[in-house]
Formats: structure tokens, sequence, C-alpha cells
């Protein structure tokens, strides 16, 4: 991913930044509508991923459309370039305030995930004079295996409607004037790699459209939401496998002419595209360990702290020899799970040398704090190769 040229160029920058590879980007892209184009489905972009606005801009014109988790996103999509009917807005906790915006806004659809909700939005469309279109989304119960903090699509989950209340939801549906139904949303969790979950996603989502076509109303937008994962192991100009992801919901899903198939993805568009460069401050030796103590911090990349998540961390100041020494590579945060990576084997690392943290483009950036009173984090951007 990184030439000398942009290590060179790296040495005279202030740490800590993201770096995103537009090029990669591109092509990530580029290769996942290209796979979607195959069976004409439809790939809104999940932004809470990155919202950084050279990526978003990349997104919007690949022709992608946005999934939203806030009125801020939905304005954010909308001032961007994204087209409001290519817009979809979930969440479990729209404020009225939010609503109503992305109401003016006439977005694609909310993805609504209660009863009352329902009802909230009949009311503030009804006062607009508008019809808001909706899709019920449903808490499917399907295990995505991922990490625990990440997993949606159960029971025990506060996302989406349970399978006990929908005739209650198809109840309220019925009675609400100013909403029009268009279909059926799920979303089951993150960092999916395993995808043979999605045949049982594909079995639920089945049902569920039956479900509601048995009793009279017209599913036009099945929606499976995103979760696609990346190989963090293999940072290196690595596309995620679209086509197998795309070809199991072919194949599995029982799609009628005129239905439309709509995907939400984040993290296997623009996860592999970046990469924190951070700094050694220091190099302190111990009898037990060796810690490599950084600039950037769980306050840039709050991954590892949250979910023990797995970011490959290189050093690109030293040459690629046989791993010499093991580190435990930490951050300058007032917190004990401030840690990159235990036991990391690196070359022998000394101050001032580059801390590459790999696939960070997802859920990166976006998940910075100011803890600590700590600085916006900066970013720069690569576009030749
Ligand atoms: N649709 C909905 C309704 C979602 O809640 C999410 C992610 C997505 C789509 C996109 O999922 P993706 O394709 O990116 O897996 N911060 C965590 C991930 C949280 C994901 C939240 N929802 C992490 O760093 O792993």
């Amino acid at each position: 991913m990184f030439s000398n040229k942009d290590i060179s160029h790296f040495a005279n920058l202030e740490t800590p930044f993201y770096y995103y590879d537009l090029t990669l980007l591109q092509n990530t892209l580029q290769a996942c509508s290209n796979a979607a184009k195959v069976y004409n489905f439809h790939v809104h972009y999940a932004m809470k991923a990155n919202f950084n606005p050279a990526v978003l801009e990349k997104i919007r014109s690949t022709g992608f459309g946005a999934d939203c988790v806030s009125g801020g996103e939905v304005k954010k999509a909308v001032e961007i370039g994204f087209e409001p009917g290519k817009v979809v807005f979930a969440g479990v906790g729209k404020s009225d305030q939010e609503i109503n915006e992305a109401l003016d806004l006439d977005i694609f659809c909310f993805n609504v995930e209660s009863i009352q909700e329902l009802e909230v939005i009949n009311e503030l469309a009804g006062k607009k004079g508008k019809k808001a279109k909706v899709a019920i989304r449903i808490n499917p119960n399907v295990d995505a295996h991922t990490h625990h903090n990440i997993t949606t699509g159960l029971d025990e989950n506060k996302f989406g409607i349970n399978s006990w209340d929908l005739p209650a939801c198809a109840e309220t549906l019925k009675s609400c004037s100013q909403l029009e139904f268009i279909g059926v949303h799920f979303h089951i969790g993150s960092q999916i790699t395993n995808l043979d979950v999605y045949k049982n996603l594909c079995v639920r989502v089945n049902e569920f459209a039956s479900w509601f076509e048995e009793r009279g109303f017209l599913v036009k937008v099945l929606n499976v939401g995103g979760g696609l994962g990346i190989d963090y192991h293999q940072p290196d100009e690595q596309i995620p496998d679209f086509a197998s992801y795309f070809k199991i919901f072919q194949d599995f899903l029982e799609v009628r002419p005129n239905q439309e198939v709509h995907f939400e993805l984040g993290r296997a568009l623009v996860g592999q595209s970046a990469s924190l460069i951070s700094r050694v401050l220091y190099v302190k030796n111990g009898k037990k360990k060796n810690f490599l103590i950084l600039d950037a911090g769980m306050t840039e990349l709050m991954r590892p702290a949250l979910y023990q998540a797995y970011h490959k961390i290189e050093n690109i100041s030293r040459p690629e020899t046989e791993a010499a020494m093991k580190y435990d590579v930490v951050g300058p945060i007032c917190e004990s799970t401030d840690c990159f990576g235990k036991e990391v084997e690196l070359p022998e690392t000394f101050r001032g040398d580059l801390i590459a943290l790999r696939s960070t483009g997802a859920y990166g950036e976006v998940m910075a704090s100011h803890y600590n009173l700590r600085e916006n984090v900066k970013v720069e951007f690569s576009t030749a190769k």
C-alpha cells in the first residue's frame, strides 16, 4: 500500500493522521458496483462507517445511495449530493426534529424500528400534508456469529420490530393514512465473514416478505442490510469478494418481478482504504514487556479498546526484515484498554519511527473522540500510485 515516496512524504507530516488511499477506494467501489449490477441489486452506503467528505464524494459519484442513522447523516448525505430519493433513514431513536427534517428533504424511506415510531412518523407527516414511505425493520433472530458488541439481529438486541409484534405492526400500518409501506428491512450484524449466515437471513427475509404479502401488503423492497466483513489480516489491496456475497442473495432470496433488493454496505466498501499513521513517542523496555508508546490512541482508533479488534500493525520506517522483537503497542490515553496490540512482532523499533495501523477506513475516523482533550485527528489522501 505504501511506496517509499509515501513514507518519505509522511516523515514531514504531523502525526497521527488517517491516510486514505483513494485509488484503492475507487477500485473497491467499482468492484462492488459491477458485482451488484449483475443482478440489478441496489447498494446504499452505510454512512456511519466513514463520513469523510472526500470518501463520500467518491461513493456518491459511483452511484450508490446513502444509508443514514441520524438527522446529521441525512443532511450531510444530501449536502454532498446524494439524491434524496436514494437516502434511507434507519435508527431506533429518531427524534421528532430528525423525522421532520427528513420529511422536508423527501428521502426515499424511513426504516422503522418500532410501532410507536410508525405512529409518530404518521402524525408528523400528516402535519405536513405528506405521505412518508416506510420499510419495517424486522429483527429476524439470526445469529451473525460476530463479536457480541456488533450483533444486531437477535431477540436480545434493541434493533427492529420483533416477529411477535408484527400483527400489531400490520394493524398500525393499515390505520396510518400518511404512511406508505414499501417493504421489509433487516440488518443482522457487522464484520460477518461466514457467508453462510446470509443464507439463514435469506430464509427469514422470504418468510417475512410472504407474511406481509399474505396480509395484502405490496412488498416492493427487500432491504437485507449490510455486514459483509473484511480480512483485517490481509490489508494489502484486499477487495472483498462482492461477487460471492451478492450471489448468495441471488440464489437464496425469492425475488418477485418488480421487487428491488437493497443492500447497506459500510465496512466492506471503505475498510481497507485507510491506515492510521502514528509515530513512536517512547520505547519502554521492561523486565517482562517492551512497550511502544504511540502518539495515536483510542481517541483516534477506538475499535481495539471497544471490541478487542485486531488491526495489523507495521513499522513502516524499518525494512520488512524478520520480526526481531515483541512489543505491546499502546497509546497515550489514561486508560489501560488504550492498547492496539499485545506481543506484536516488529523489527527493533525506535523513538520517531512511523507505525501504520492498517484497515482503519471503516469505523476509524468517525469514532474518534476528544477524551483527554485530544485534538481532531488529521487526514491525508493519496490518489496516484
Ligand atoms: N445497516 C445498518 C442498519 C447498520 O446498523 C449497519 C452498521 C450497517 C448497515 C453497515 O454495516 P457494515 O456493512 O458496515 O458492517 N462500530 C462497529 C460496527 C458497528 C456497525 C453498526 N451498524 C465496528 O467498528 O466494528
